[in-house]
Protein backbone atom coordinates (compact mmCIF):
# COMPACT_ATOMS: atom_id res chain seq x y z
CA UNK A 1 0.00 0.00 0.00
CA UNK A 2 0.91 3.61 -1.12
CA UNK A 3 0.57 6.85 0.27
CA UNK A 4 -1.15 7.64 -2.92
CA UNK A 5 -3.71 4.57 -1.94
CA UNK A 6 -4.03 5.77 1.32
CA UNK A 7 -5.33 9.29 0.22
CA UNK A 8 -7.38 7.72 -2.68
CA UNK A 9 -9.42 6.18 0.01
CA UNK A 10 -9.85 8.75 2.08
CA UNK A 11 -10.79 10.98 -0.87
CA UNK A 12 -13.34 7.98 -1.26
CA UNK A 13 -14.36 7.93 2.32
CA UNK A 14 -14.36 11.81 2.77
CA UNK A 15 -16.70 12.11 -0.81
CA UNK A 16 -19.06 9.82 0.79
CA UNK A 17 -19.06 10.27 4.70
CA UNK A 18 -18.02 13.87 5.43
CA UNK A 19 -20.57 16.12 4.19
CA UNK A 20 -19.19 19.21 1.76
CA UNK A 21 -19.41 22.22 3.84
CA UNK A 22 -18.85 25.76 2.98
CA UNK A 23 -17.54 27.22 6.36
CA UNK A 24 -14.73 24.38 6.53
CA UNK A 25 -13.64 25.14 3.03
CA UNK A 26 -13.38 28.49 3.60
CA UNK A 27 -11.21 27.94 7.12
CA UNK A 28 -8.83 26.35 4.93
CA UNK A 29 -8.50 28.60 2.18
CA UNK A 30 -8.32 31.60 4.77
CA UNK A 31 -5.47 29.42 6.62
CA UNK A 32 -3.40 28.89 3.42
CA UNK A 33 -3.99 32.25 2.05
CA UNK A 34 -2.02 33.71 5.23
CA UNK A 35 0.57 31.06 5.01
CA UNK A 36 -0.29 28.67 7.67
CA UNK A 37 0.72 24.86 7.23
CA UNK A 38 -1.00 22.55 6.07
CA UNK A 39 -1.06 19.66 8.84
CA UNK A 40 -5.05 20.15 10.34
CA UNK A 41 -6.41 17.20 11.17
CA UNK A 42 -7.96 15.37 8.16
CA UNK A 43 -11.87 15.92 6.72
CA UNK A 44 -12.71 12.21 8.29
CA UNK A 45 -10.56 13.07 11.82
CA UNK A 46 -12.46 16.13 11.94
CA UNK A 47 -15.71 14.44 11.35
CA UNK A 48 -14.87 11.75 14.29
CA UNK A 49 -13.58 15.00 16.74
CA UNK A 50 -17.17 16.36 15.85
CA UNK A 51 -19.10 12.75 16.54
CA UNK A 52 -17.13 12.37 19.84
CA UNK A 53 -18.56 15.56 21.10
CA UNK A 54 -21.59 14.52 20.40
CA UNK A 55 -21.39 10.70 21.59
CA UNK A 56 -20.39 12.33 24.81
CA UNK A 57 -22.94 15.31 24.96
CA UNK A 58 -19.74 17.73 25.87
CA UNK A 59 -20.79 21.03 26.81
CA UNK A 60 -16.88 21.87 27.83
CA UNK A 61 -14.27 21.46 25.53
CA UNK A 62 -10.62 22.05 25.89
CA UNK A 63 -8.13 22.17 22.57
CA UNK A 64 -4.41 22.61 22.91
CA UNK A 65 -3.13 24.05 19.58
CA UNK A 66 -5.64 26.02 17.23
CA UNK A 67 -3.69 26.79 14.21
CA UNK A 68 -6.22 27.80 11.93
CA UNK A 69 -9.09 26.74 13.84
CA UNK A 70 -10.29 23.76 11.41
CA UNK A 71 -10.38 21.00 14.40
CA UNK A 72 -11.94 23.95 16.62
CA UNK A 73 -14.63 24.18 14.74
CA UNK A 74 -15.64 20.80 13.82
CA UNK A 75 -15.23 20.38 17.85
CA UNK A 76 -17.97 23.48 18.19
CA UNK A 77 -20.24 21.85 16.33
CA UNK A 78 -20.33 18.63 17.67
CA UNK A 79 -21.07 20.75 21.31
CA UNK A 80 -23.94 20.47 22.87
CA UNK A 81 -26.12 23.96 22.71
CA UNK A 82 -25.47 25.91 25.79
CA UNK A 83 -21.63 24.44 25.67
CA UNK A 84 -18.21 26.45 25.11
CA UNK A 85 -15.00 25.54 24.34
CA UNK A 86 -11.38 26.95 25.29
CA UNK A 87 -8.94 26.75 22.72
CA UNK A 88 -5.33 27.28 23.28
CA UNK A 89 -2.73 29.09 20.81
CA UNK A 90 0.99 30.63 20.90
CA UNK A 91 1.36 31.92 17.40
CA UNK A 92 -0.23 34.98 17.21
CA UNK A 93 -0.53 35.10 13.63
CA UNK A 94 -2.37 31.48 13.79
CA UNK A 95 -4.78 33.29 16.73
CA UNK A 96 -5.72 35.85 14.12
CA UNK A 97 -6.60 33.88 11.33
CA UNK A 98 -8.48 31.36 13.93
CA UNK A 99 -10.57 34.08 15.18
CA UNK A 100 -11.64 35.72 12.15
CA UNK A 101 -12.72 31.65 11.13
CA UNK A 102 -14.78 31.61 14.24
CA UNK A 103 -16.72 34.49 12.87
CA UNK A 104 -17.05 33.28 9.79
CA UNK A 105 -18.51 30.16 11.25
CA UNK A 106 -20.58 31.71 13.62
CA UNK A 107 -19.13 30.66 16.69
CA UNK A 108 -17.00 33.62 18.08
CA UNK A 109 -19.30 33.47 21.00
CA UNK A 110 -18.90 29.94 22.26
CA UNK A 111 -15.07 29.75 21.59
CA UNK A 112 -12.37 31.15 23.81
CA UNK A 113 -8.91 31.87 22.35
CA UNK A 114 -6.14 31.90 24.72
CA UNK A 115 -3.41 32.91 23.29
CA UNK A 116 0.34 31.81 24.58
CA UNK A 117 1.96 28.63 25.23
CA UNK A 118 -0.38 26.32 26.86
CA UNK A 119 2.01 25.16 29.66
CA UNK A 120 1.43 29.37 30.95
CA UNK A 121 -2.34 29.43 30.02
CA UNK A 122 -3.50 26.02 31.23
CA UNK A 123 -3.18 26.56 35.15
CA UNK A 124 -5.04 29.50 34.46
CA UNK A 125 -8.49 27.59 33.15
CA UNK A 126 -11.43 26.57 34.91
CA UNK A 127 -12.36 22.84 34.70
CA UNK A 128 -13.56 20.48 34.73
CA UNK A 129 -13.69 19.97 30.71
CA UNK A 130 -15.95 16.80 29.16
CA UNK A 131 -13.50 16.54 26.07
CA UNK A 132 -10.04 17.79 25.95
CA UNK A 133 -7.98 17.62 22.36
CA UNK A 134 -4.24 17.54 22.53
CA UNK A 135 -2.67 18.56 19.32
CA UNK A 136 0.50 20.81 20.00
CA UNK A 137 4.02 20.70 20.84
CA UNK A 138 4.69 17.04 21.57
CA UNK A 139 7.42 17.62 23.71
CA UNK A 140 5.60 18.90 26.39
CA UNK A 141 3.12 16.32 26.03
CA UNK A 142 4.32 14.99 29.21
CA UNK A 143 3.90 17.86 31.01
CA UNK A 144 0.38 18.51 29.57
CA UNK A 145 -0.90 15.39 31.10
CA UNK A 146 -0.73 16.25 34.80
CA UNK A 147 -2.67 19.95 33.63
CA UNK A 148 -5.31 18.31 31.75
CA UNK A 149 -6.15 15.65 34.15
CA UNK A 150 -6.42 18.37 36.34
CA UNK A 151 -8.82 19.58 34.26
CA UNK A 152 -11.20 16.31 33.82
CA UNK A 153 -13.58 14.40 35.89
CA UNK A 154 -14.60 10.91 35.45
CA UNK A 155 -16.07 10.13 31.90
CA UNK A 156 -13.93 13.29 30.68
CA UNK A 157 -12.44 12.18 27.30
CA UNK A 158 -8.91 12.89 25.97
CA UNK A 159 -7.82 12.35 22.48
CA UNK A 160 -4.29 13.40 21.49
CA UNK A 161 -2.95 13.45 18.25
CA UNK A 162 0.06 12.72 16.68
CA UNK A 163 1.04 9.82 18.43
CA UNK A 164 3.14 7.42 15.67
CA UNK A 165 4.89 9.72 13.20
CA UNK A 166 5.44 7.27 10.78
CA UNK A 167 6.15 4.83 13.38
CA UNK A 168 8.82 6.22 14.91
CA UNK A 169 7.48 6.22 18.20
CA UNK A 170 8.64 2.66 18.47
CA UNK A 171 12.37 3.56 18.49
CA UNK A 172 13.19 3.82 22.61
CA UNK A 173 16.69 6.21 21.14
CA UNK A 174 14.84 8.13 18.89
CA UNK A 175 16.22 11.91 18.77
CA UNK A 176 13.73 13.29 18.26
CA UNK A 177 12.20 15.74 21.27
CA UNK A 178 8.94 15.12 19.63
CA UNK A 179 8.68 11.75 19.91
CA UNK A 180 10.52 11.39 23.14
CA UNK A 181 7.69 13.27 24.47
CA UNK A 182 5.27 11.40 22.95
CA UNK A 183 7.20 7.88 24.38
CA UNK A 184 6.85 9.20 28.08
CA UNK A 185 3.55 10.65 27.79
CA UNK A 186 2.12 7.26 26.61
CA UNK A 187 3.67 5.47 29.27
CA UNK A 188 2.81 7.93 31.62
CA UNK A 189 -1.06 7.07 30.58
CA UNK A 190 -0.61 3.65 30.35
CA UNK A 191 0.68 3.51 34.16
CA UNK A 192 -2.06 6.13 35.54
CA UNK A 193 -4.86 5.48 37.59
CA UNK A 194 -7.30 7.69 36.50
CA UNK A 195 -6.84 6.79 33.05
CA UNK A 196 -8.46 4.16 30.42
CA UNK A 197 -7.14 4.24 27.31
CA UNK A 198 -6.71 3.30 23.65
CA UNK A 199 -4.45 4.25 20.39
CA UNK A 200 -5.58 3.96 16.77
CA UNK A 201 -2.90 4.03 13.77
CA UNK A 202 -4.50 6.00 10.66
CA UNK A 203 -3.32 6.28 7.11
CA UNK A 204 -4.81 8.58 4.61
CA UNK A 205 -4.28 12.33 3.25
CA UNK A 206 -2.11 13.15 6.19
CA UNK A 207 -0.26 9.86 5.33
CA UNK A 208 0.83 7.47 9.13
CA UNK A 209 0.67 8.61 12.15
CA UNK A 210 -1.98 7.91 14.92
CA UNK A 211 -4.28 8.76 17.99
CA UNK A 212 -5.04 8.22 21.30
CA UNK A 213 -8.16 8.26 23.26
CA UNK A 214 -8.69 7.95 26.98
CA UNK A 215 -11.06 8.55 29.40
CA UNK A 216 -11.42 9.64 32.44
CA UNK A 217 -12.10 7.25 35.26
CA UNK A 218 -12.29 8.79 38.37
N1 LIG B 1 -5.71 21.45 15.95
C1 LIG B 1 -5.38 22.07 14.67
C2 LIG B 1 -3.94 21.85 14.28
C3 LIG B 1 -2.96 22.32 15.31
S1 LIG B 1 -1.31 22.42 14.68
C4 LIG B 1 -6.30 21.47 13.61
O1 LIG B 1 -6.34 20.25 13.50
O2 LIG B 1 -6.97 22.22 12.87
C5 LIG B 1 -0.46 22.82 16.16
C6 LIG B 1 -0.70 24.24 16.66
O3 LIG B 1 -0.20 24.32 17.98
C7 LIG B 1 0.06 25.32 15.86
O4 LIG B 1 -0.82 26.37 15.51
C8 LIG B 1 1.13 25.83 16.83
O5 LIG B 1 1.40 27.21 16.70
C9 LIG B 1 0.46 25.54 18.17
N2 LIG B 1 1.39 25.37 19.29
C10 LIG B 1 2.63 24.83 19.26
N3 LIG B 1 3.18 24.81 20.48
C11 LIG B 1 2.25 25.33 21.32
C12 LIG B 1 2.21 25.57 22.72
N4 LIG B 1 3.23 25.27 23.51
N5 LIG B 1 1.09 26.12 23.24
C13 LIG B 1 0.04 26.44 22.45
N6 LIG B 1 0.02 26.22 21.13
C14 LIG B 1 1.09 25.68 20.57
C1 LIG C 1 2.33 18.29 12.38
C2 LIG C 1 1.52 18.64 13.44
C3 LIG C 1 0.26 18.10 13.56
O1 LIG C 1 -0.57 18.40 14.59
C4 LIG C 1 -0.20 17.19 12.62
O2 LIG C 1 -1.44 16.65 12.81
C5 LIG C 1 0.60 16.83 11.57
C6 LIG C 1 1.87 17.39 11.44
C7 LIG C 1 3.68 18.86 12.25
O3 LIG C 1 4.07 19.65 13.13
O4 LIG C 1 4.36 18.53 11.29
MG1 LIG D 1 -2.24 17.05 14.77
Amino acid sequence: MSRDQWAAVDDYFIEHLVPADEILDATLAASAAAGLPDIQVSPPQGRLLRLLAEIRGARSILEIGTLGGYSTICLARGMAKDGSLTTLEIDPKHADVARANFALAGLADVIDLRLGPALDTLPELDGPFDLIFIDADRPSYPQFLPLVLSLSRAGTVIVADNVVRKGAVVDPNTPDAGVRGVRQFIEDVSRHPRLDATLMQTVGVKGYDGFTLARVIS
